[in-house]
This record gives C-alpha cells, sequence and structure tokens, in this order.
C-alpha cells in the first residue's frame, strides 16, 4: 500500500472521491472496486446458487477502517456493518493507538479440530488405549482424506482423546488448514476417520463435525496508549479526521491519568461480572464481525468460538483486558479466530474478494492479525466513550444523519439537519422534517 492508512478528513470526501483514494492507495482498479460494490456485490443468479427459496439479495454498508497499523505495517481494513459509530470508533482508537506504534499481534499454532463422537464404550480405558496405538493409522487415514490440503502444505497434525464418562469417549483430529477456514476439510476428515475409530475403540460410531471452539487457532493482540491521546482531540488534524460518531471527550476528564484509570475500572467490571463481559465482548465482536463479514467468512462460526473461549474457565469471562502501565494504557485480547482467504463465500462474492484485495493480506492468520485487533480498537473506543461522556452522544449524531436522510434531507442538508437536530436535542422525524422545511425556505 502507498501512502498509509492515514488519511485525515477521509469522511469529508465524496462517495466517489473515497473510493479513488483508496483504489490509488491499495493498487485496486478503481473500475474493479466500483463494480464489486455495485448493488452489494452479489448478483441474484449467484445468490440464487448459494442458499435455498432466494427472492433477492441484501445489502450493508462497507466502510473502511482508517490508522489501523499492526506489527508496523498499515492496514486499510474494510468493516461491513449496520451501527453507526463502529467503523469511525475503530478508526479514531486506532489513531490513539498508532501514536505508540500501533498493534502487536501474533497466532498461536494454528490448527482446527475435527470430533469424534464414540459411544456404547463398555470400558473406556482400553478404548482409549487402543486409540493411542491407533493415532498413526487414523492421521494416516485423515491424510488420505484431504490429498488437495495436503498439497498446499497443510493436512491432520495430531490425534487427542478424552474420556466424556458415561461410554462415551470423543476423539479430536488437528488439522493445520493453511488459508482455509477448514470447515468442510475437517468435517471430511472426522467422516474419513469415524469408522475406524469406532472400530478401534469397540464403540458406535456418533458426530462427525469440527469443534467452533477452535482453541488452537487463536490470536493474542496487544496495544499500548498513552493518556494524553485518550483525552486530546489533537488540533489541525485531530476534530478534521474525526467524523461523527467519534467522540470528543469533555474537559473534566481530558487526557491525563483519571482516563486510564476510569478505563481500567471497567475493564474490572468486565472481569467481575459476566453481565458486563458479555457487553464489553460485544464491543469486540463490533469490530471482529465487520472485518469477518466484509471478508466473507463465518461469522456465526467466529461468535460461538469466541463465547465459548469467554467462558472455558468455568466463568464468562472478558476476551480483552485493560491495565495501567505508568502513565499508559495497555490493552490486551486474546480469543479464537479461525478465518479464511480462500474457499466458501469467498469463491463467488465479488465485494468479500474485494475487502481481501484492499486489505493485501497474503495468508488467513494475517487476516486474523487484522480482525482481531479491530476487536481491540473497537473495545478501546467503547470503554473511552463509556468511561468518560457515555456513547449515547456520538450516537445521536449519526442517528440524527439518518433521520435526516430519512426525510428528504440531500448533500449539504443531511450534516445541517443533524446538526440543528442535534443542538435541539430531541431527535424525531417531525423536528427534522420541521428543520429541513425552514432551511429550505431560508436558502
Ligand atoms: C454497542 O454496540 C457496544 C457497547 O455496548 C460495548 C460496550 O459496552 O463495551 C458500547
Amino acid at each position: 500500500m502507498s501512502g498509509g492508512s492515514r488519511i485525515p478528513g477521509f469522511y469529508r470526501l465524496s462517495l466517489s472521491e473515497r473510493r479513488e483514494l483508496i483504489a490509488g492507495r491499495t493498487g485496486v482498479d478503481i473500475d474493479a472496486l466500483t463494480r464489486a460494490l455495485a448493488g452489494g456485490g452479489l448478483h441474484v443468479s449467484v445468490a440464487e446458487k448459494v442458499v435455498e427459496n432466494v427472492l433477492g439479495t441484501y445489502g450493508l454498508p462497507f466502510g473502511i477502517a482508517l490508522n489501523v497499523r499492526i506489527n508496523g505495517r498499515d492496514r486499510l481494513v474494510p468493516m461491513v456493518v449496520e451501527e453507526p459509530s463502529v467503523v469511525a470508533a475503530a478508526s479514531n482508537a486506532a489513531r490513539m493507538v498508532r501514536a505508540s506504534g500501533g498493534f502487536f499481534a501474533e497466532t498461536t499454532e494454528s490448527l482446527m479440530i475435527g470430533q469424534v463422537q464414540l459411544t456404547g464404550i463398555a470400558r473406556p480405558a482400553f478404548a482409549l488405549r487402543a486409540l493411542e496405538a491407533g493415532s498413526a493409522e487414523l492421521l494416516e487415514l485423515a491424510a488420505r482424506s484431504v490429498p488437495g490440503l495436503l498439497a498446499r502444505g497443510g493436512g491432520p497434525r495430531k490425534i487427542e482423546i478424552r474420556d466424556l464418562g458415561q461410554g462415551m469417549v470423543v476423539l479430536h483430529v488437528l488439522v493445520d488448514c493453511q488459508d482455509a477456514m477448514g470447515a468442510n476439510l475437517v468435517n471430511t476428515i472426522a467422516e474419513a476417520v469415524g469408522p475406524r475409530a469406532a472400530e478401534l475403540a469397540g464403540a458406535e460410531l456418533g458426530l462427525r463435525i469440527l469443534s467452533n471452539l477452535c482453541d488452537r487457532r487463536r490470536v493474542k493482540v496487544s496495544c499500548r496508549v498513552h493518556a494524553t491521546e485518550l483525552g486530546l482531540r489533537r488540533t489541525g488534524d485531530g476534530a478534521s479526521e474525526s467524523p461523527p460518531g467519534s467522540s470528543s471527550v469533555p474537559a473534566s476528564t481530558q487526557g491525563g491519568p483519571s482516563i486510564v484509570d476510569a478505563i481500567v475500572a471497567a475493564s474490572r467490571f468486565a472481569e467481575a461480572d459476566p453481565y458486563r463481559a458479555a457487553t464489553h465482548n460485544k464491543g469486540i465482536m463490533n469490530g471482529v464481525d465487520a472485518v469477518v463479514i466484509a471478508t466473507g467468512n463465518d461469522f456465526r462460526a467466529v461468535e460461538a468460538g469466541a463465547h465459548a473461549y469467554a467462558a472455558h474457565s468455568g466463568v464468562y469471562r472478558p476476551l480483552a483486558v485493560w491495565r495501567r502501565d505508568g502513565q499508559d494504557l495497555v490493552g490486551e485480547l486474546e480469543m479464537p479466530l479461525a478465518l479464511g482467504i480462500v474457499g466458501g463465500t469467498l469463491r463467488i462474492h465479488p465485494t468479500a474478494q474485494l475487502a481481501l484485495a484492499i486489505l493485501g493480506v497474503e495468508t488467513a492468520s494475517e487476516l486474523s492479525l487484522v480482525a482481531a485487533s479491530v476487536g481491540l480498537a473497537s473495545n478501546l473506543a467503547a470503554l473511552r466513550a463509556l468511561a468518560t461522556e457515555g456513547i449515547q452522544r456520538g450516537h445521536m449524531s449519526l442517528h440524527a444523519r439518518s433521520v435526516a436522510v430519512a426525510v428528504g434531507a440531500l448533500g449539504e442538508e443531511v450534516e445541517r439537519v443533524a446538526e440543528n437536530l442535534s443542538r435541539e436535542g430531541g431527535v424525531t422525524r417531525e423536528a427534522a422534517e420541521r428543520i429541513l422545511a425552514t432551511l429550505r425556505t431560508e436558502d
């Protein structure tokens, strides 16, 4: 990418200027970009082949998170999300983090889990020994079922077996899926080894399916934010690059250690209370899912894995925590993330292909680092707003814009109606209609 991910005033550009600029920076052909975004990208004739009983397609906004830097590399990050503020907030938080070097992210080992359920086992200890002894044969069977994956350097790596009690044993096949999310590959493997595993264990064969708790394919992200970055809008570029919905902070809480402590207290709240942890994690998933959806990945699988992992200690916990380090705030996020850059929806969805081209990721692991970093950025933005002015102010200004559009405001009228609505305090359709009518008479 040329020119980096920092683009002050981006939101002020027209739609076509924004497209030109992103195409220019990422080297994506402008016509290809325009085509991939037309009408939501997916043609109904293709959609018809993807799911059943199709009537049409369903569009969502496709935005770009700015300022993101991960492991020293800038990324312009496509986000598909319907919730106002999410893209602006992630960009704003990424700018604060960028001042301290950006996000640092890594993946752990990258293995998916295929499960084979074995039931009706009279002597579990014997079954465990037999399966252990047969592991090499089972791995061989597994490998033979996915020759394409083997050719790409992936494949089954390990067998693990657990006694679940009540005559039930589960066999896990750990699979390196390379750049695929891996659901089909892992299911193929589980089905290939199932019958022989049942034979070895003297068991009845049960389910053969991947686990979405992919805790052997995790991402860790950390970041640091100077206290001064948290409270201040920098004059000159800060205000001009902050779109509506990215919050400013009132003078009483600006800068300094108090915001750091307030965010740490918000983190501790989530660490102590599953009711809060669920909402804290929802804020993380605002960022993660938006990248997952933009890139054509399975967000239900990601959600299932994230929340199962959040509860893996037996208590539902936040996926990211925040602490003070001197005058800085430091955040850490760890979560399972099984994403692909080949196969699945990517084969057929032009907008998902465009998202990957804009991102410039070359491996599925790289994509996971991006999604998790944007998740941490979203969490930071939410906690900062909640710990200071609350989130409603930012949300209301965006809500005001959509109400302005809904009553027919056009071009510059949208901002003017929204500003007036926000100033008045009551964001209603009636008020928007009245303000728009007045503006038009005055002009
Ligand atoms: C709203 O989409 C997300 C938040 O509720 C997250 C949070 O409370 O941390 C603002």
